[in-house]
This record gives structure tokens, sequence and C-alpha cells, in this order.
């Protein structure tokens, strides 16, 4: 089988290979499209925690990105972990360079255990320069409330967060609601015209490690092959969900989900 499209990843690594770069490559490679990747930082961390990000240099990274990308052109890019000011600057050059319109950003903030990725002067730029460049942004509840300095404890908040960074300039906010205490689990798909409530079954596991990382690389995967994004979102949330129900149970900690799980979204989205 040939890769349905290619896919540029800019993201961290995570060395217990269930969330970041690792679990982007599994999930576009798993829905048969082809991986390019930059890595902006090492993690050093298992299913228990995070030990240590070593960050790479900026110019290393846009070298990174530029150099692959002008050789394989991707159909659309995912933005992970952007740990820093300079980083999210090489990026956003980056991308003006390649001018590639089918951007999704998650704006990774918070490992699952708490710890901060990112840097303050970092949140700043990526509110103000870089969310109005992308065509969807996935916050879960924690990045959300740091972007827009709001409390978010319903759906109702949700709705206006996402009101609040369409206002910054984004095209379409998906807010993931993983983070809320509710029976079922609900991410919001807001944009001028619209939105959407993605309403699903909430599994009672510890094993959610990547769920967000995952997520996002599905829903590039879906709209690099033509999907619409509110289509794309709905099979990306539908793939999280089953790898969730089916994970491996690896690890002591969070542990991660199957990325293998696939087949069946497979099909329908042929
Ligand atoms: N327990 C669960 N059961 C079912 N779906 C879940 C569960 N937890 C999260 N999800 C789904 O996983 C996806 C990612 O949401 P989440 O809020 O966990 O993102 P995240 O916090 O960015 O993840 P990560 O910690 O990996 O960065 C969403 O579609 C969400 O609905
Ligand atoms: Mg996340």
């Amino acid at each position: 089988m040939k890769p349905k499209s290619k896919i540029l990843i800019i993201a961290g690594s995570d060395s217990s290979g269930g969330a970041g770069i690792q679990a982007d490559i599994k999930t576009i490679t798993s829905l048969g499209s082809y991986a390019l990747t930059a890595i902006t930082a090492v993690t050093i961390q298992n299913t228990l925690g995070v030990k240590s990000v070593i960050p790479l240099q900026p110019n290393d990274i846009k070298k990174q990105i530029i150099f692959s990308a002008n050789d394989i052109k991707p159909d659309a890019i995912k933005i992970g972990m952007l740990h820093s000011k300079d980083v999210i600057k090489k990026v956003l050059e980056s991308i003006k360079l390649l001018k590639i319109k089918k951007i999704v950003l998650d704006p990774v903030m918070v490992a699952k255990d708490g710890s901060r990725l990112i840097d303050r002067s970092a949140i700043e730029i990526l509110r103000e320069n870089l969310i109005s460049k992308v065509e969807l942004i996935t916050p879960n509840i924690p990045e959300a409330e740091v972007l827009t300095e709001m409390r978010i404890k319903n759906k109702q908040d949700m709705i206006l967060a996402a009101n609040e960074l369409i206002k910054y300039g984004a095209k379409n906010v998906l807010i993931k609601g993983g983070h809320l205490n509710t029976k079922k689990v609900e991410d919001i798909l807001f944009n001028k015209l619209d939105f959407k409530i993605f309403s699903n079954q909430r599994y009672k596991t510890r094993n959610t490690h990547g769920t967000g990382c995952t997520l996002s690389s599905a829903i590039t995967t879906f709209y690099s092959c033509g999907k619409t994004i509110k289509k794309a979102c709905e099979l990306g949330i539908k793939y999280v969900n089953s790898a969730i129900l089916t994970n491996p149970n690896y690890g002591k900690g969070n542990g991660p989900i199957n990325h293998l799980n696939s087949m069946k979204v497979i099909k329908r989205f042929k």
C-alpha cells in the first residue's frame, strides 16, 4: 500500500514512546500516511513522569524543517511541543517559507504528570502570532485556561474560551474535554460560523498517555487526505477513543494507548 499523504511533524520526543513525536509517527503510519519529522526537544520520561527536557537549538529545528520539507513536500503540518519564544519564532519563519496551508497546532504546555513543558514568554507569542497562522488549534482544558486566562469548569466555559481564541485569530478551535470530570467525554469544535460537540464514552483507565498528541496527528492525517476539519476531528476522536479502549496496559504509571487500533477507522475513511 502506498502512503495516502505526507505529513511533517514538528514536536518533542518522548522516550517512553507513548506521546510526542513517537505517538505522532505511530498514528500517521497506522492511518496510512508518511511522516517526516523536526524534533524540537528530547524528553527523558517514562509512564511515571518526565525526568528532564533537553531542548534543541532553534536554528537546528528550522533547518530540520526546511531541509526535509524542501525535498519531500508535506501535504500538511502537525505542530506539537514548542518550548520557547525563539523556537516559535523559527517555526513561524519556516511555515512562512514553506507556504503549506493545512497546519494543525497542538499547543502542548503541560505533561500528564503536571510538568511544565513550555516557558511563559513562549505562551504570549504562541497566542499573538502562531494561532492565527494555523487552520486548527487543539488545546486541552488547562492549555485553553492559560491561553485565555479564564477558568473552565463546564461546557459553557469551553464555548466561551473557544470564542476567546477565535478573537486571537484562530480559524478553528477544538477544546478537548479529557480533563473535565464528566460522565461522557466531550470535545468542542468551534469556528466563526458553527460549533459541534463530540460526545463519547469516557473510559476509567490511567492509560491515556499521549491522547492529545495522537488526536492532533490523527486529525492532521484525515485533513491532509481531503476531509474537512469537522470530519477529520470526528474521525480522529473515534480513533483515539478506540485506542484508549484497547490500550495495552504497559508501564507502571500512565500507560500508552493502542496506536495500531486503526483498521475500522481506515475502512470508513477510504
Ligand atoms: N478517559 C477517557 N476516555 C475517553 N476519551 C478520553 C479520555 N481521556 C481523554 N479522552 C479523549 O482523548 C482526546 C485527548 O484529550 P485530552 O484532554 O486527554 O488531551 P491532552 O490533555 O492534550 O492529552 P495529553 O495529556 O496526551 O497531552 C480527546 O478526544 C478526549 O476526549
Ligand atoms: Mg496535550
